[in-house]
């Protein structure tokens, strides 16, 4: 059952000349992990944003085709509605904090005390998050006496305790060290065992390979590929500059020596690892 779907998606912001989005149809399944990659300008970042609706509704500009998020199109709903359907998380963990409360227990609670919601529920739900993100041993800790990645992690949890369908995360490790990148990442594993649909903007291909069930790639606005990192690493691209994963590079270059042509490529160290062991001599 697909929870997102985009139909000719295509975007131009005021005064640009080239289209931000270039026809995009694509379809999303609930509980799916995909990524999203592609080289700086590659319209990642203003994808998420037409999936949450400031595209079209905050950036003015041209707009046509469609985009429907658990059955919602978005031009037609309002950011608001969209809020509690698609959460959004961001490069700077520190810009997400509210800085308004005193406690990480407290900073998840705010977005749900201010949509009114019962005491009990907010209580509920707090609780919820705290466990599901690891929070425990912080939750009365200050939000910035915090490492990144355990903020990172709160304005996470208070994303999730909304309870949206849908969560987006922009390059949310890019200013993470690698410690931080991986609790961030395992903690987007847990939401999609848990149900939550994500998508994940990012330039780390080894994380991205391992997690994601399928991964877009963008190019000038438009949708290069959209296929499982196994396949889709396979791949040439030529003229636009991917990253493979380190491990899908080794084989790749013995594929290459060997005179090996493959639809799949392992992704992941135990991937290749086993695939040398397979291919020895
Ligand atoms: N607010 C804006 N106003 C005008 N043009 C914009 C705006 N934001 C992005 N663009 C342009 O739209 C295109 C797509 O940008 P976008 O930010 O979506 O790319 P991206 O893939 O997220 O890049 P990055 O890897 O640098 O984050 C680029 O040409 C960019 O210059
Ligand atoms: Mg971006």
């Amino acid at each position: 059952m697909s929870i997102i779907k985009a139909e000719a998606l295509r975007y131009k912001y005021p005064m640009q000349d080239e289209l931000a989005l270039d026809h995009l149809s694509f379809s999303i399944d609930k509980g799916e992990f995909i990524g999203i990659i592609g080289e700086n300008g590659a319209g990642k970042s203003t994808l998420c944003q037409a999936l949450n609706g400031l595209v079209p509704h905050f950036h003015k500009g041209a707009y046509g085709g469609t985009v429907t998020v658990a059955g919602k199109t978005v031009h037609e709903t309002s950011v608001g509605e969209l809020s509690t359907i698609v959460g959004m998380v961001f490069e700077n963990p520190v810009v997400q904090i509210t800085g308004a409360k005193l406690t990480v227990y407290e900073e998840i609670a705010f977005g749900l005390e201010n949509l009114g919601l019962p005491r009990s529920t907010i209580i509920e739900r707090v609780d919820e998050a705290i466990e599901l993100l690891n929070l425990a041993e912080v939750r009365d800790k200050s939000p910035f006496a915090l490492s990144g990645g355990q903020m990172q992690r709160v304005a996470i949890a208070g994303m999730i305790a909304m309870r949206p369908e849908i969560m987006i995360f922009d390059e949310p490790t890019s200013q993470l060290d690698p410690q931080g990148a991986t609790e961030v990442f395992e903690a987007i594993e847990t939401l999609s065992r848990n149900g939550v649909t994500v998508l994940v903007v990012s330039h780390q291909m080894e994380r991205l390979a391992r997690h994601a069930d399928r991964i877009m790639l963008m190019h000038g606005g438009r949708l290069v590929a959209f296929d499982t990192p196994e396949r889709l690493f396979a791949m040439d691209f030529s003229g636009i500059s991917v990253r493979r994963p380190v491990y899908t590079e080794i084989v790749r270059t013995v594929q290459k020596a060997g005179g090996i042509s493959a639809e799949t490529v392992p992704v992941t160290l135990e991937g290749a690892a086993e695939w040398l062991v397979k291919h020895r001599g």
